[in-house]
């Protein structure tokens, strides 16, 4: 077997067994496959494609490329919980608390940001203190003695992943479904838990564009998860807009605090919910939807998720006074204000308006305007400003006059805040008729 003659199958359309995709994975992971060659052969399943089976054998092929974790030592069901990716996606900190305080043990591994993307472990590091690194042993003492703990991706789990990735991120082939699915998957199975609920995104702000895609990527995860007898399921949610008021790392945090306070922006709930609902179906401790949902409500408005966040916080070493009081975060330097009048006037059709609705949101470009102001990675090694971000007043759908404040951008130099601030109004279009039908939470995909 050699690379070259793979490279020529894949590009070929022909389907790959499992002795060959190992080939590939193992080989690029040990560093005997050369980035050229591996980048050429995502290339090629990129535009030929792989089938179920070979993106199940891929999948197993990058799970088992470094080590598994074994949570065998922490009592009770674990269930896992997976984003796609997306703009002030906050969830894994609202609803991390709100399982625990239902007794539910929640060993989380997540990931940083890249690109327009944002990532829960930049987001933990705004609370002083707070340690994304500790050991193994550590982690287990703290799921079993506080029911939660997040901590950053180690090096040897699914190490394939991190170098594909990588490769992937630089030569555009990260849109595809089959390696979004092994990529996610991969870490979802090395990290060991016994059900894995996945949300997908789907809209502008999303790596999936499309309901058809998002719902081929769905389906295409939960039957691996199945297949490796894990119970999976995935919810689609939507991404056509940032989730919540919020984005930008210590932004995010204050928010997700706030959503456990009971202060908490409708879809953000919605999401937070239904995700929450859907663990605790899966890990045995609520018997149907409706059940699960109200135990996640009584976990929010009874403050027990919020003190559960408090406490987790502390575990990990991070000051939780500043979940009590926001007000102690450290700020950016600049506030850019952004009006109704400054999204009229920037384009010609609009500059006579007083009134219109926000219509639509080309939402990686929120994202982007994120990145600009430093809250986001250019590159895996860049060293993102935790206190930069965007907080929203307006959402789409909502009738927006010309005094009203849309956005508030902030920010730690002035340049930057001016790119950032044509990229935001850029982002969205304007229409007099409020025609705006994006739902929330637009399905649930189960193995059967
Ligand atoms: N998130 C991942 O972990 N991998 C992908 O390929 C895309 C999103």
């Amino acid at each position: 077997m050699n690379t070259y003659d793979l490279i020529m199958k894949k590009r070929d359309g022909l389907i790959l067994d499992k002795e060959e995709i190992t080939y590939m994975v193992d080989g690029f992971t040990k560093g005997e496959i050369p980035d050229y060659q591996m980048a050429a052969f995502l290339m090629a399943v990129y535009f030929r494609g792989m089938n179920d089976k070979e993106t199940t054998m891929l999948t197993m092929a990058m799970a088992d490329s470094g080590d598994r974790l074994d949570l065998s030592a922490i009592n009770g069901v674990k269930v896992d919980k997976h984003s796609t990716g997306g703009v002030g996606d906050k969830t894994s900190l609202i609803i991390g608390p709100i399982l625990a305080s239902l007794g539910v043990p929640v060993a989380k591994m997540s990931g940083r940001g890249l690109g327009h993307t944002g990532g829960t472990i930049d987001k933990l590091e705004g609370i002083p203190g707070f340690q994304t690194s500790i050991s193994e042993e550590a982690f287990i003492r703290q799921v079993n003695e506080t029911g939660l703990a997040i901590v950053g991706q180690t090096a040897n789990l699914a190490p394939a992943d991190k170098k594909i990735y990588a490769l992937r991120d630089v030569t555009a082939t990260v849109d595809n479904i089959s390696l979004i699915a092994a990529s996610i998957m991969s870490k979802k199975l090395a990290a060991g838990a016994d059900a894995i609920v996945l949300d997908v995104k789907v809209g502008s702000g999303a790596f999936m564009k499309t309901l058809e895609d998002a719902r081929s990527l769905a389906k295409t995860m939960v039957a691996i998860g199945t297949l490796a007898g894990k119970h999976t399921i995935a919810v689609i949610t939507d991404m056509n807009e940032p989730l919540g008021n919020a984005v930008g790392n210590i932004l995010e945090v204050e928010e997700a605090a706030e959503c456990l306070k009971g202060n908490g922006e409708a879809r953000l709930m919605e999401v937070s919910k239904t995700l929450a609902s859907h663990m605790l179906l899966a890990s045995g401790k609520a018997f149907s939807v409706e059940q699960a949902e109200e135990q996640v409500e009584q976990a929010i408005t009874s403050g027990s998720a919020f003190a559960k966040m408090k406490e987790f916080v502390t575990a990990q070493g991070g000051d939780s006074s500043y979940l009590d009081e926001p007000s102690k975060f450290e700020k950016a330097k600049y506030k850019r204000v952004i009006t109704g009048k400054s999204i009229f006037l920037s384009r010609e059709e609009s500059s006579e308006w007083t009134e219109a609705y926000l219509a639509s949101c080309n939402n990686q470009e929120i994202g982007m305007a994120s990145m600009v102001l430093g809250g986001g990675r250019r590159t895996k090694d860049s060293v993102i400003d935790l206190t930069v971000g965007i907080r929203l007043f307006k959402h789409l759908g909502d009738i927006i006059k010309d005094t009203d404040i849309v956005a508030e951008l902030y920010g730690n130099d002035e340049q930057k805040l001016d790119e950032a601030e044509k990229r935001f109004i850029m982002a969205y279009t304007l229409s007099k008729e409020n025609n705006f039908k994006n739902r929330i939470v637009y399905d649930v995909i189960t193995s059967d």
